[in-house]
């Protein structure tokens, strides 16, 4: 408890999923969190039911593939919380029916993919940081995935802007330290939320839990409870790194399995 407060935070696509996960545990540790969604009702229900909880939340309208959208919220965010200290640049994604093998990759579903998580970081990044620096340092925390750190058979749109996410988490890191900002990425591996239930059969998501280390899917908080970590100032030397909170997924060789059936 308490471990964030006193702190203003911004949540893009937090009204569902991991964000919205984020967002309730942020504001349970004392944050005040502006939660902005292209889902503009959920992201009012997500903040109503924080401020039921008895934390403090805002809920508006954002796309973050706009820019002029993405400054407003941070700047609703600072008129109504006074500061701000944590931007949590979420949103992702892409659409694993259009985003294929190179060949069969649909560009125009590459050009939004690379707006919807590099640009949207890129823009997220800069309409905080005047912000952050003004309120003497904070933390900027970007969603990457471990489709950025490897090779896959699809979604190649996807798996090339995370890997741009983290290494764009690199340089923030450096360019800002001097300012006190800090800049960390989280690797998420599976995780159990409605994006991952649309886009995944039942049978993928088997075979993924089997290539875990630990023999089960992560829900939405497991990623929450490291966003928070980077947050707060229990990660005050902890800057321009990778989080990846995976269940082990990509923490052994993809020789690893054979090698297990060799044990019997
Ligand atoms: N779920 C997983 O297994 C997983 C794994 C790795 C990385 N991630 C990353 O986590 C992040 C969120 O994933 P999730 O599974 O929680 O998704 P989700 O679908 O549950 O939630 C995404 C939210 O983003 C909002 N959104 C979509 N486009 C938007 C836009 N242009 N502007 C503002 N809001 C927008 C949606 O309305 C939704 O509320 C993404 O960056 C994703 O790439 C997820």
């Amino acid at each position: 408890m308490n471990r964030l407060e006193n702190k203003v935070a911004v949540i893009t696509g937090g009204a569902s999923g991991i964000g919205r996960a984020a967002a309730a545990m942020m504001a349970a540790e004392g944050a005040a969190v502006m939660i902005g969604d292209l889902d503009q009702d959920k992201a009012a229900q997500a903040a109503a039911e924080i401020t039921e909880a008895g934390g403090r939340a805002v809920g508006r309208a954002v796309n973050a593939m706009e820019e002029e959208s993405l400054h407003g919220l941070v700047e609703s965010a600072v008129e109504e919380f006074g500061s701000l200290h944590i931007m949590c640049n979420h949103v992702g994604g892409s659409n694993p029916r259009k985003d294929l093998d190179l060949l069969r990759m649909d560009m125009a579903e590459f050009d939004r993919t690379m707006a919807l998580n590099v640009r949207s970081t890129v823009v997220g990044s800069r309409a905080a940081l005047p912000h952050i620096i003004a309120a003497g340092g904070g933390s900027i925390i970007n969603t990457a995935s471990v489709a950025g750190i490897s090779g896959d058979f699809l979604q190649a749109a996807y798996g090339t802007a995370k890997a741009a996410v983290i290494r764009l988490t690199q340089y923030i890191a450096t360019q800002y330290g001097e300012q006190y900002v800090r800049c960390n990425a989280i690797a998420p591996g599976a995780i159990m939320t409605p994006a991952l239930r649309d886009n995944l059969s039942e049978d993928v998501i088997e075979s993924i839990r089997g290539h875990n280390s630990l023999p089960f899917i992560g829900a939405p908080e497991d990623i929450a409870a490291a966003m928070v970590f980077l947050a707060s100032d229990e990660s005050r030397y902890i800057t321009g790194q990778l989080l990846t909170v995976d269940g082990g997924m990509s923490s052994h060789s993809a020789i690893a399995d054979g090698r297990r059936s060799m044990l019997s």
